[in-house]
């Protein structure tokens, strides 16, 4: 790490006041802590109109032309103390970060589902979901109108859609992020579950789950959009799956051993963690899903995975953030939107670890001691043999979140680490391919990293090769947004 440019990228902004969308006056009060409550502030119920990042720092690389769009949870109050119980419940507002001949514009939407709809002509949370219980008087007329539409994004054929795991995808304009509305990829299977984690293969071919209970359903989309085939798959338990992975020719579901089986709201409640039972993998042949292996490795809980690749003999590797034990078991999610944090329970930290799965016999961990999350992949080479791997890392002991950004290089074992200091929470990185090139680290990584002295939101920008050599560029508005879950780059 160059100090000298992290003392920069400190103190080079401290002169800047305050101009976030402004914290509750609950929050008021709380002296001498950074304000990391901006993160889960409620963002305007309008959202955010396109305005003008600054440039403050660096030079934009040649060749760096997209747009960056996230989501994440963005409504957590009505009026002066009605909070959502649970962070994961909070509507989904989708960022959009447009960046073209070396300006980047944002502007953010929330997505206007049914549940959104109904709650702000009511001016409360009513929605059951992940940790709320949920109103009786709200009217369901079907699943959807429970989907928050809050956890992702993905761009297939043009088309953005926001994603939620327990409903379907809700598609929006990829201009104005404007609502159009439910996507049914096929008559019959209208409100069937379209995960927050779907796979994208090199050639844009789209994988994704339906998770319901002990039933898994897989979707296969082309890349032009087109529905190729829906497929059912039993997996023996209903174990919390929120992420999965994928190889060339290879599903990889993974059963961790935190299972609900009433699946009632809030669900969070109706988790057990069954360590004895082990974290299970179910093997599907991609051509043929009548070709199916289990292999057992030691207990572990995880979120997020970076992604899976195979080796000629049928060895399967694959990357994941993994905990000893669930971390939203309890409490996790549910102070930090009142403004409350306990500290970091070192019990609940995950290390960021390789799963190894041979073609026959016992998963094995090669674990990093390396603690992050929200793992992410070169694009091109996704299920393919790759070597880097881009997380947030830095657990903060000041504040919840993260502080810097590291790349892991599996060949090597070696990872290059960018530290912000706990002025900074840190948002998932993207990698983005420079034009032109082929090689792996021949990217840019991109992300949001909320600044909690400027209370605005920074897009910065990383070479993957030269994580350590601090940011690229740094484009900061003049607001701040809620931390988000995940993005996509288009
Ligand atoms: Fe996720």
């Amino acid at each position: 790490m160059q100090v000298s440019r992290r003392h920069f990228l400190l103190t080079g902004t401290a002169a800047s006041a305050a101009i976030g969308f402004g914290l509750p006056s609950v929050f008021a009060d709380t002296k001498g802590m950074p304000d990391w409550h901006l993160g889960y502030s409620t963002a305007p119920a309008g959202g955010f109109d396109p305005a003008p990042m600054r440039l403050v720092y660096g030079n934009v690389p040649e060749g760096l032309t997209g747009t960056l769009y996230r989501n994440g949870p963005a409504q957590f109050l009505y009026g002066k103390d009605d909070y959502a119980s649970h962070w994961f419940d909070g509507d989904g507002m989708v960022q959009r970060i447009d960046i073209q001949g070396g300006k980047a514009v944002h502007s953010g939407k929330f997505v206007e589902t049914v549940k959104r709809r109904i709650e702000q002509a009511e001016g409360r949370f009513m929605a059951a979901g992940f940790g709320t219980h949920g109103d009786p008087d709200f009217p369901i007329e079907r699943p959807d109108d429970l989907n928050a539409a809050n956890t992702s994004v993905i761009v297939i054929d043009g088309k953005l859609y926001a994603l939620w795991e327990g409903g379907s995808a809700i598609e929006l304009e990829p201009e104005t992020l404007k609502t159009i509305g439910v996507k049914d990829w096929r008559p019959d299977l209208e409100a069937m579950p379209f995960l927050a984690h779907p796979k994208t293969e090199p050639d844009g071919t789209v994988w994704n789950l339906a998770v319901g209970g002990r039933n898994v359903g897989v979707y296969k989309i082309g890349a032009d959009g087109s529905f190729k085939s829906f497929d059912m798959l039993n997996i023996g338990k209903a174990a919390y799956i929120h992420d999965w992975a994928m190889t060339d020719r290879h599903l990889v579901i993974m059963v961790q051993p935190w299972v609900n089986e009433n699946l009632r709201p809030p669900i969070v409640e109706g988790f057990e963690w069954r360590p004895e039972e082990g974290f299970r993998f179910l093997i599907v042949d991609k051509d043929d899903f009548s070709n199916q292996r289990w292999a057992q490795g030691p207990a572990r809980a995880f979120f997020h995975t970076g992604a899976a690749w195979e080796e000629s003999d049928g060895t399967i590797r694959l990357d994941a953030a993994l905990y000893k034990e669930p971390i939203l078991g309890v409490g996790g999610g549910v102070d930090e939107i009142r403004g409350k944090w306990g500290g970091r329970n070192d019990g609940f930290t995950s290390n960021f670890t390789q799963i190894v799965i041979p073609p026959s016999g016992d998963a094995r961990l090669i674990e990093t001691g390396l603690e992050g999350d929200f793992p992410q992949v070169d694009p091109r080479r996704h299920g393919l043999s790759r070597r880097m791997t881009a997380l947030v890392s830095g657990p903060s002991k000041v504040h919840p979140g993260h502080t810097a950004i590291s790349v892991l290089d599996w060949e090597t074992g070696q990872t290059d680490t960018f530290d912000f200091g706990d002025t900074r929470m840190v948002e998932e990185f993207l990698f983005v391919p420079k034009p032109g090139k082929a090689g792996e680290a021949e990217s840019w990584l991109v992300g949001p990293v909320l600044n909690l002295k400027t209370g605005t939101t920074d897009i910065c920008v990383f070479d993957a090769a030269h994580v350590s050599d601090g940011p690229v560029c740094i484009w900061r508005g003049t607001r701040s947004w809620p931390l988000g879950f995940h993005g996509t780059w288009a």
